[in-house]
């Protein structure tokens, strides 16, 4: 295909950092997949824009890459655009509580910046792995922790309308869901927060941070909760009652912590992971007559 090579010549003279069949496992919290055709890290709503009119005009697929936390990568890898959004990461603290950062900023690192200053709201979802766009896009959530309520407005960019600014309140946000997505690439957010004692958000922090290490697994590499919670039910403890944990395809197994979360020690394959998604999924329409969706992206 020539669209991607032509791109690249194009983002290599206007210097905008791109890298030929970069392998994603080293960008995914389960370091797990494999190359992208082109990997392009824009570091400016300009950047991310002119990626996108290249993109349209050669009729090039675009993905879009956050802190990989939520994705799985097929072992062959993708063809087309992977628009890592790491180099968005400015963050901006403003009067009256507002935050603007960008689509790239690793939420940990906002939800503690922002406790450090004070700043609440934030602080149940201090566990969550994702970058802010990311969290925007799926809607992520913790705990009582829902970013919707919180955002101010969005710059985005549209592969279609190009940059524009929308109200918090007029996006749409679902259970792991929003209007954000395929068409709509959210480039910074401002997020209005509750001014508070420093020392306060620190302890909700904290006491956040310590219940999710004892109830999921933390510092192991998987991809989150890989089914959504099927209508008044919990996938994790679907698949616990099922006596799933610890269940294992190769080197692929559910986690003994929480039975929503696949995890490995390093080297199990994308189609190990795969494989094992599609068993528990049987077994739990066989036997519960329930039909789980997954949470997690596969990108093939
Ligand atoms: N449970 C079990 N066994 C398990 C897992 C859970 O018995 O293996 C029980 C728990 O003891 C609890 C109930 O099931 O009584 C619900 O579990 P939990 O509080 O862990 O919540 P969840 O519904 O499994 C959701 C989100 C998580 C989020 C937590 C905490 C989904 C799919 N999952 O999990 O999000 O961290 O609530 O708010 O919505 C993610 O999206 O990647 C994710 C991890």
């Amino acid at each position: 295909m020539g669209g991607p090579n032509r791109i690249a010549r194009e983002l290599e003279a206007r210097e905008i950092p791109c890298f030929h069949e970069e392998k994603l496992a080293r960008y995914t919290t389960i370091r797990i997949g494999g190359p992208a055709e082109l990997l392009v890290r824009p570091r400016t709503v300009e950047e991310l824009s002119a990626v996108l009119d290249l993109a349209r005009a050669e009729d090039v697929p675009v993905r879009v890459l956050g802190a990989g936390s939520n994705v799985l990568v097929s072992d062959a890898g993708v063809r087309g655009i992977v628009l890592h959004t790491r180099a968005l990461d400015e963050i901006r603290f403003e009067e009256g509580g507002l935050v603007q950062a960008g689509a790239g900023v690793h939420f940990p690192t906002l939800v503690r910046k922002a406790t450090a200053k004070g700043l609440r709201g934030l602080e149940a979802g201090v566990g969550i792995p994702g970058s802010l766009g990311g969290v925007l896009t799926m809607n992520a959530g913790a705990y009582q922790f829902s970013i919707g309520p919180l955002v101010h407005e969005v710059v985005a960019v549209s592969l279609s309308r190009g940059p524009l600014t929308l109200a918090g309140d007029a996006i749409d946000f679902r259970y792991r869901a929003s209007s954000f997505g395929r068409d709509l690439i959210v480039a910074h957010v401002r997020l209005v927060l509750a001014e508070d004692e420093p020392r306060a958000v620190r302890a909700d922090m904290d006491k956040h941070m310590r219940f999710r290490k004892e109830t999921q697994p933390v510092g192991v590499k998987s991809s989150g909760c890989i089914f959504k919670n099927p209508e008044g039910a919990s996938a994790g403890k679907l698949l616990d009652e099922l006596g799933l944990k610890g269940f294992r395809l190769g080197e692929a197994r559910i986690s003994e912590v929480h039975a929503n979360f696949i995890v490995h020690d390093g080297a199990a394959r994308a189609s190990e992971i795969l494989d094992l998604i599609d068993i528990v999924r049987t077994r739990v329409r066989k036997e519960l007559s329930v039909e789980l969706e997954t949470e997690i992206m596969t990108w093939n």
